[in-house]
């Protein structure tokens, strides 16, 4: 068994949130926000609408599940980001500071300032593993006598 973490040894984005603000009900709202306004955009929104067909409702309970795991630290969330991100092909790495702008943008309209740190922190934290996941190669060493 390993030990138990004691709180003072973990980081900050290890930890839940604790703010009488932010629920499970709070969480869905911001999501629901946010990917209304993702649906909108001209670059981003071709791209949900070619993966999610019909009802987005089970996309959204998802995504709430997934901010629930990362900021409440409940475990509602199971399943894996990156390769649902590595089979789509369309996404370009800047794609990345669009979904980003959206979610500051959204995440300042509906939580008070040091809540919407935190999400944004998160948000920032995960878009650059995926991104890494996605476009980082390393560069193969030169083969072969030239030089
Ligand atoms: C350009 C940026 C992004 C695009 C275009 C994008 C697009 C998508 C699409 C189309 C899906 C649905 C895939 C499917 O259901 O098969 C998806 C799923 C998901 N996305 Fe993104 N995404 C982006 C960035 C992010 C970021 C930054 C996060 C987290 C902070 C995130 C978290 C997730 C999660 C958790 C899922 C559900 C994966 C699963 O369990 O099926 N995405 N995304």
């Amino acid at each position: 068994m390993f030990p138990a973490v004691p709180d003072a040894a973990r980081t900050e984005a290890e930890m839940p949130l604790a703010h009488p603000l932010v629920d499970r009900a709070f969480i869905g709202a911001l999501v629901r926000h946010f990917y209304t306004r993702v649906r909108s955009d001209p670059r981003l929104g071709p791209i949900f609408a070619s993966e999610i067909q019909g009802d987005w409702e089970p996309h959204l309970e998802k995504m709430t599940d997934f901010w629930c795991s990362v900021i409440l630290k409940n475990g509602a969330y199971s399943g894996r980001p990156v390769p649902a991100h590595l089979k789509l092909k369309q996404v370009k790495e800047e794609d990345f500071d669009l979904w980003l702008s959206h979610f500051r943008t959204v995440a300042a309209e509906r939580c008070p300032p040091e809540v919407a740190a935190v999400f944004v922190d998160r948000a920032e934290r995960i878009a650059r593993s995926l991104k890494l996941a996605m476009f980082f190669r390393l560069e193969r060493p030169a083969t072969g006598t030239a030089g």
